[in-house]
Parts: C-alpha cells; structure tokens; sequence
C-alpha cells in the first residue's frame, strides 16, 4: 500500500513513525514532511493548503490511504475532494471540521445536544460583548470564533483584560476574520485531559487518555502554546470519568453531528475539564491532538493502518485497539522566545546520541536542514518521546534524551508529566 500523509509536524512524523511499522505498507510520501521524517518518508514538496497539488498527486501516484493530520486542509474541504475521486482519505469532511475551524458553532452544537460546556454567548459587536463581560465579571475567558493557531483565547483574569481582548478581536486587529466573531465563556476550574476517539460517524473507540501542558513554562506559568508536551495514560481520566466522558461528551456530539446531516468520520479531540466528578468540554478538534499523538503513538500496541483505513470507508464496528501497558511522555524542546518570535537555523546537536537511547524517539516538529546537519526551523523544534514501565519512567527516559540533545537558545519545560504522579 501506498500511504500520504499530510502536514510537517511532531504529529505527522509520529503518524509517519506509526504506519511505517506496518506490514500492509511498502511507500510512505509526506506533504510537504520535514527532514526528520525523510528517514521514513518520501517528502514532497507541496503545502497543506494546495489541495489542487494533493489531489493531483494522489491521483498520479495512485495512494491507497491518505491521513490529514493538520485543521487547515479539513477546514478546507480536503477530505470532500478526495472522496469525490473516489481517493480513500482519513479526516473529518468540511463540513464537520467546522466543530474545530468554528467555536461558536461547536458551542452551538453542544448546547443543542447537551455537552456539557461552560455558559457561553457569541457576539460579533463590542458593546453587547462589553456588558456581558460587564455583568459576569473576571475571571472570564474570551476565544476567536476561527482558527487561530491556538493562539485565539484569552482567559482574563480581569475585566480590562477580557475588555481589550474583545476590542482588539472584534476591531479585525487581530486574527483578521478569524476574530470578526467572538465567544465569551464562563471560566472553568480543574484539571484538563485530553480526550481523543476515532469515530465511523456512528461507532465510537477511545484511545488511550493523555494530557497536554499548554503553557510555555514550567507550573503551568506563562503564554498558552501549540503545547509544550504530553504524557498517557492521564490517571485525571479515571474509569468513572471515562464513562462519562464517553456517554455525555463523544457520543452526544457524534449522534448530534450526524442529526444535523454532518456525520463526523475520523479522529474527534474532546478538550475536556475535569472538577471532582464534573466533566465540562472546552474545546473540539477535528485531528489529532499535537504534542498528544507523539505519546499516544509510542503506546499504540495495534497496526495503526487498518484502523485509518477503516475510518476512512466509515465503518469500525470491528476494530478493536490495543495498547502497550506502559507509559509514555513527549517533552517538546522549542525555540527561544516562543510562542512569540523566535529565530530560525540554529544548528541542533546530539541527536545520534539520542537516537541510541531504548524506548526513547524524537519527533521531529519544526526542523529544516543546512549543510549536512538539522537546524531549528519553527517555534517547537523537537518532540522528545520516551516510554517506560511508570511515567516515573517515562519522564527519566524522556529527559535523558531532552539531556542529549542541545541548540543556542533551546527552551523546554522540566516538569512533564509531573502531575501523573501526585
Ligand atoms: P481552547 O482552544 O478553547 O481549548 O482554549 C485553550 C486553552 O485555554 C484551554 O486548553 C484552557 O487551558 C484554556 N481555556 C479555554 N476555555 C476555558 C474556560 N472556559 N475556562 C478555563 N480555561 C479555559
Ligand atoms: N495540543 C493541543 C492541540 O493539539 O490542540
């Protein structure tokens, strides 16, 4: 089989690690890759946007399978246009990556069909959305309607700050249409978890829990991130909360979905806030989750190649997944000054001593190369996976790993995957 994987990131070089462990595939291509995916992949030179260029090459190298895994190309209708080639392709199709590329409609839907959600309402002028924020006070959280690289939200711990974000969204100085509307939320205290499930539209198979850190540095202190790393299992998501999670959250949006004659096919990101034995839904996403697919991957026990496949022909009533029984932990070492700017070609050492390390694989996110060596180019540089017996485990092999490896600036936080083991 031929397999196309599309996107450039930790994700897609783990998604590329995964299906290259497969006995049913014999060529790899990744649109456009990165060079550290190059030992696996074909890497082509085609954006995640130019769906023109996609198509034409999967028609032209006749790919069997085709997994997206960034919001982008969904968003854009990808997955329409390959099925109307009749081209298999795993993905959610435009019109159900809208519950990602549009919060207020994924807002919309769980208060439809009763996710529970923080309390919410959507404004597209300033006034009204200055009084609600007037009314409800701080701390209060303030989110651009579209896609905004996660860097959309602002949770406010005070009016004037809930009131400049609103302003500066809805003025279009910021994220251009992605902010001409705006949902402001209830702010919800916990834990976060993130839950992901691969759905046909109608059958539903979890995969195994994990939890992000999305603040720049360390205790959970700093900027919101892409994600600065991951571990699995989230003990957070107790048997108990898996359960309702499962019957409150996925099943009711993916039998909502398909109400509004949008069946959601692919894989469903619930970011889920956990509070005692309360469960309320942050956010959707139509993929899967990045740094969380690196861990979630490394513990992956089942071919992963059939369970894509099966999505993408809509029917997963026979799958079954299983799972090592190990832990695993992703720490994303990242350019200096991210989230915000950061320089790029920097020259990254240590990674054929790294590559020695047991149970240990570094993903490649925002690499480029410059004469014969790896060098920093985008904001989370590298993902440093690790699996182990415990996270205890895990952790320790992953920083051996992230100990390794080094460039002029490198940033990374050292308590990954700490709150597993409180
Ligand atoms: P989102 O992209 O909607 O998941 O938001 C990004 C991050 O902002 C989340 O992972 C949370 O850390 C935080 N956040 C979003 N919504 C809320 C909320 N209602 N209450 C507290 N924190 C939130
Ligand atoms: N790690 C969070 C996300 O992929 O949205």
């Amino acid at each position: 089989m031929k397999v196309l994987v599309i996107g450039s990131g930790g994700r897609e070089h783990a998604l590329v690690w995964k299906i290259a462990q497969s006995q049913l595939v014999n060529r790899i291509f990744a649109a456009p890759g990165n060079p550290g995916m190059a030992a696996l992949a074909e890497n082509v030179p085609l954006k995640v946007d130019d769906l023109p260029g996609l198509l034409a090459f999967a028609k032209k190298e006749q790919i069997d399978l085709t997994v997206v895994g960034p919001e982008l190309p969904l968003s854009l209708g990808i997955v329409d246009l390959f099925e109307e080639y009749g081209l298999k392709v795993f993905g959610a199709r435009r019109n159900a990556a809208l519950i990602e590329s549009s919060k207020a409609f994924s807002k919309d839907i769980m208060k439809k069909y009763n996710v529970p959600t923080a309390f919410y309402e959507v404004f597209t002028e300033i006034d009204p959305a200055l009084a609600f924020i007037e009314r409800h006070g701080a701390p209060i959280v303030v989110k651009a309607d579209g896609l905004a690289a996660g860097k959309g939200v602002v949770v406010a711990q005070t009016k004037d700050e809930a009131t400049a974000a609103v302003k500066e969204m809805l003025s279009g100085n910021a994220f251009g249409d992605a902010g001409s509307r705006v949902v402001i939320e209830e702010f919800l205290r916990g834990e976060e978890a993130s839950f992901l499930a691969f759905t046909d539209g109608k059958n539903i198979i979890p995969l195994a829990s994990a939890q992000d850190h999305k603040a720049v540095f360390d205790g959970d202190k700093g900027p919101n991130t892409g994600g600065m790393g991951a571990y699995s299992p989230a003990p957070v998501v107790t048997p108990a909360i898996h359960e309702k999670a499962m019957i409150e959250v996925m099943h009711r949006t993916v039998d909502g979905m398909a109400a509004e004659g949008r069946p959601y096919r692919g894989v469903l990101y619930a970011g889920l806030m956990i509070d005692g034995d309360s469960v309320k839904t942050l956010e959707f996403n139509a993929r899967f989750g990045d740094p969380e697919c690196q861990p979630l991957l490394m513990r992956m026990k089942s071919d992963i190649v059939p369970i894509l496949m099966a999505v993408a022909e809509g029917d997963i009533s026979k799958i079954e997944i299983e799972w090592h029984d190990m832990a695993s932990v992703c720490v994303v070492m990242a350019a200096e000054g991210y989230p915000g700017d950061y320089p790029k070609g920097d020259v990254i050492v240590g990674l054929d001593e790294a590559a020695k390390i047991d149970d240990l694989f570094v993903f490649h996110a925002g690499t480029g190369e410059k004469d014969g060596s790896f060098v920093t180019n985008g904001g989370r540089v590298l993902g440093v996976t690790g699996r182990g017996t415990t996270v205890a485990d895990a952790i320790n092999k992953a920083y051996e790993g992230v100990a390794a490896i080094s460039w002029k600036g490198v940033q990374f936080r050292k308590d990954i995957g700490a709150k597993a083991q409180r």
